[in-house]
């Protein structure tokens, strides 16, 4: 029997379920981090940049996509290209959801690691020394961060089988506000440090002198990651819109959020760090060497870093319900019964498919996998090949495939814009957005 497909119980619900799945690792640590040794305020500003001009009008031509077919990605680019290759680009997005998932999930069991300690031991009271040789410990640690990494698939499991409604939108609606909340606790505690202006004037004062082509190419690496862009997820969530709302309100709400959280980040985190004579240091080890150095200094410390690791826990986990929710779609269709089985059988795959990355920190840490780790390898796969790829696939598609009128209408519908507005997207999405991937990518590939 065809059952009804689902829709989000309403418009905040969508928003907050897209918002969550752009607000992760990459908005809450990477970016202040990268912007902070990339000429700060300057490399923001870029950033904010590429969010803003081609983030948003590849956002709006995923949703376009999405709330036309109202389908799976596979089912949606086969609808629009009857007979053709291009549903390619859906299959693409499938298996780039789960690699990223894959690795996404074990800084996932990370997370999950230091909260259980920080709430039920004492993770504070060391020296920054100390917190590297601890993180060292438990990255290697099988049992322990195998266990963690089952424990985060699990939750996401939980939550995709649920459904749309009952499942990602209520989650996401429950986590995203509270999210914003310890945000604003933290910031408010991090701006009032005695020496935070040293911090806040690192993340924020434009160094134009430190920006270098790589950098700008990196700023829009980070702009299409931030705002998950490229493996069809924002299809695949406007695919549960209705056919009135304003896919234009939706996207400025959903940009407006992911750069919001993204300078909250930067203002949480640097001043904490400089005012107790921390370096900012390279990849994950920000969060969880010297963020628990910086939370032992202060009143009240081990609370707020078990407050920050909950924020932490909440933005990984609705990026990676949005992950999984693109392969169950893809292989439930609207079938609730089928869902469920669909979400633990991929779960339980992805997670089988995310060992090797999680032992590249201990047991498999001397596989040499083309000259890195596993773990390493499937982030450069994804981050600089598969996820541009996509992007820039969707950016050719669209003007090619769709007509201007649908677009238009689609785009145009719910609001009271000027024709004006669809004339400046479609150009942005016809010639700026796939110039600037292809130049990115064949930068990043050392062919520039
Ligand atoms: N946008 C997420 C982040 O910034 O952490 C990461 C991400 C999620 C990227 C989902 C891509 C994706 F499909």
């Amino acid at each position: 029997m065809k059952q009804a497909r689902e829709q989000w119980t309403s418009k905040i619900g969508f928003i907050l379920a897209a918002a969550g799945s752009a607000v992760g690792l990459g908005a809450v640590w990477r970016l202040p981090y990268v912007a902070g040794v990339n000429g700060g305020g300057a490399f923001f500003l870029i950033f904010l940049l590429f969010t803003l001009l081609l983030g948003s009008s590849l956002l709006l031509a995923e949703f376009i996509i999405g709330r036309k077919t109202q389908k799976d990605p596979i089912s949606a680019f086969k609808e629009l290209a009857p007979n053709s290759s291009w549903y390619m680009i859906g299959v693409l997005g499938v298996v780039s959801c789960c690699l990223i998932l894959s690795f996404y999930a074990v800084v996932g069991g990370w997370i999950v690691t230091y909260l259980f300690r920080s709430i039920f031991g004492s993770l504070t009271g060391r020296s920054s020394g100390e917190y590297s040789e601890l993180f060292a410990s438990i990255i290697s640690n099988p049992w322990e961060v195998g266990a963690a990494h089952l424990v985060f698939i699990i939750i996401t499991i939980l939550v995709v089988q649920k459904g749309i409604q009952k499942g990602i939108e209520r989650a996401s609606t429950i986590m995203m506000p509270l999210l914003f909340i310890i945000f604003l606790l933290l910031v408010v505690r991090a701006v009032t440090l005695d020496g935070a202006a040293e911090g806040i004037s690192f993340f924020l004062s434009p160094d134009f002198s430190q920006v270098t082509g790589e950098t700008v190419l990196f700023a829009l690496g980070q702009a299409f990651f931030s705002l998950s862009l490229g493996v069809s997820i924002m299809i695949t969530y406007s695919s549960y819109l209705s056919k009135q709302d304003s896919l234009i309100h939706s996207a400025g709400s959903v940009v407006g959020l992911s750069i919001l959280i993204a300078f909250l980040a930067g203002l949480a985190i640097f001043p904490g760090v400089f005012a107790f004579g921390l370096q900012p240091d390279e990849g994950p080890s920000l969060i969880f060497t010297v963020l628990p150095a910086v939370f032992s200094e202060i009143a009240f410390g081990g609370l707020f870093l078990s407050l920050f690791l909950m924020l932490l826990l909440f933005a990984t986990l609705t990026s990676a319900f949005s992950l999984l929710e693109i392969v169950v779609t893809t292989a439930a269709k609207n079938n609730k019964q089928r869902r469920k089985k669909a979400a633990w059988i991929a779960g339980l795959a992805v997670f089988l498919l995310g060992i090797p990355s999680n032992l590249s920190f201990g047991v498999l840490a001397d596989w040499d996998v083309f000259g890195d780790t596993f773990f390493n390898q499937i982030d450069f796969l994804v981050s600089n090949i598969l996820l541009p790829l996509g992007a820039l696939l969707i950016s050719i598609f669209v003007p090619l495939k769709m007509k201007k009128p649908e677009l238009k209408h689609e785009l145009l519908t719910g609001t009271s814009l000027h024709t004006r507005y669809f004339e400046v997207w479609y150009f942005l999405i016809k010639y700026v957005t796939p110039a600037a991937i292809v130049i990115a990518m064949l930068d990043l590939l050392g062919f520039l």
